[in-house]
């Protein structure tokens, strides 16, 4: 498996070298831009392993909870089947659907798919131990590579998931691609299950963006460190803050590092050199939240017919289980 995982890794970050041309894209454009994805190296996935925990952000213990009522009705409508789980960090949420899976069948594959290595090897290694019987394979890479790898293999019925309304970091051109490729990827009869964050009002979203600790600041700030040991860059991360709005008229949190000070970037790897100047801002990630009624039709426009939905009392949160 770690051999396997290991090449998948290469191919991962070659495949992020190339890739590099969107960052060279996003800081040369107005206004600055950079994609999200590039959050996530271990430093940040763990930053976001504690912004799950933080008394703001409601998202994952409101999934969480819906999760822990809900998971035995999922595995019977589903029955038994391979789960891929796209995102799936520490896959602490999963243990109830796992448990569901295995009250269900005694044997079942899980395969958690996510870009930082760190977190995949310790995730496969704690499921492992706690789950026996079951087939833990972990695949390093990003959703597309793990997709067009799941197409090329069998599964007699498979559910892929993906939680903590990841969906909503998508704009809504690439979350259209992103569906179809979902699409492409299930046979008919197989299963996607869809956490989404719903809307809500800006008083707990704004907060849930601007933890008290400053624990998203560390989160947002340190994609520039990122940047800086993948592209040999040299940003200065004292002369950025961090800042989340709701744009209410396109129902998304906007997340943003301000820059402080006019002064110039240089990314050697990318041989750019870039200017800031005092108040400019670098637009890091969208956070889109949706309409349960709305997210159904959409999935269904691509051969995803919902089977059920669930959410929270104060509906806050939406889980859609819908088949290929
Ligand atoms: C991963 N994603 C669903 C998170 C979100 O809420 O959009 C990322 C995040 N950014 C800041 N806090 C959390």
């Amino acid at each position: 498996m770690l051999t396997k995982s290991l090449k998948f890794l290469n191919d991962y970050y070659q495949a992020l070298n190339s890739e590099g041309q969107d960052v060279m894209q996003g800081l040369t454009q107005t206004p600055k831009s950079l994609p999200p994805k590039y959050f996530y190296d271990d430093r940040g996935s763990e930053l976001f392993e504690q912004i799950c925990e933080l008394p703001e952000y409601y998202p994952t213990r409101t999934e969480a909870l819906i999760l822990q009522q809900y998971a035995d009705e999922i595995a019977q409508m589903t029955g038994a089947c391979e789960l891929v789980e796209l995102g799936s960090g520490s896959s602490t949420k999963t243990l109830f659907l796992l448990d569901a899976y295995q009250k269900l069948t005694n044997y079942c594959r899980y395969i958690p798919v996510d870009v930082s290595r760190g977190i995949v090897e310790s995730t496969v290694v704690k499921l492992q131990q706690k789950y026996p019987a079951f087939f833990i394979q972990g695949l390093i890479g990003t959703y597309e590579q793990a997709l067009a790898k799941l197409e090329s293999t069998f599964a007699a019925s498979r559910m892929i998931f993906f939680l903590g309304s990841s969906l909503g970091n998508f704009n809504a051109q690439e979350c259209n691609m992103f569906l179809k490729q979902i699409a492409k990827t299930l046979q008919v009869g197989d299963y996607f299950l869809l956490g989404i964050d719903l809307q809500k009002p800006k008083e707990i979203l704004e907060p849930a963006y601007n933890d008290s600790q400053g624990v998203t600041a560390a989160f947002n700030l340190n994609m520039l460190s990122h940047l800086n040991w993948r592209f040999q860059g040299n940003f200065d991360l004292n002369l950025f803050t961090h800042q989340a709005i709701y744009n209410q008229a396109d129902a998304q949190i906007e997340m943003y590092l301000h820059c402080q000070k006019s002064h110039r970037v240089s990314l050697e790897a990318l041989n750019l050199e870039v200017s800031f100047v005092d108040g400019e801002s670098i637009l890091t990630e969208i956070s889109r939240k949706f309409d349960l009624a709305n997210m159904q039709q959409q999935l269904e426009i691509h051969g995803l017919k919902t089977l059920n939905t669930w959410t929270d009392p104060q509906q806050w949160f939406g889980l859609i289980l819908c088949q290929a």
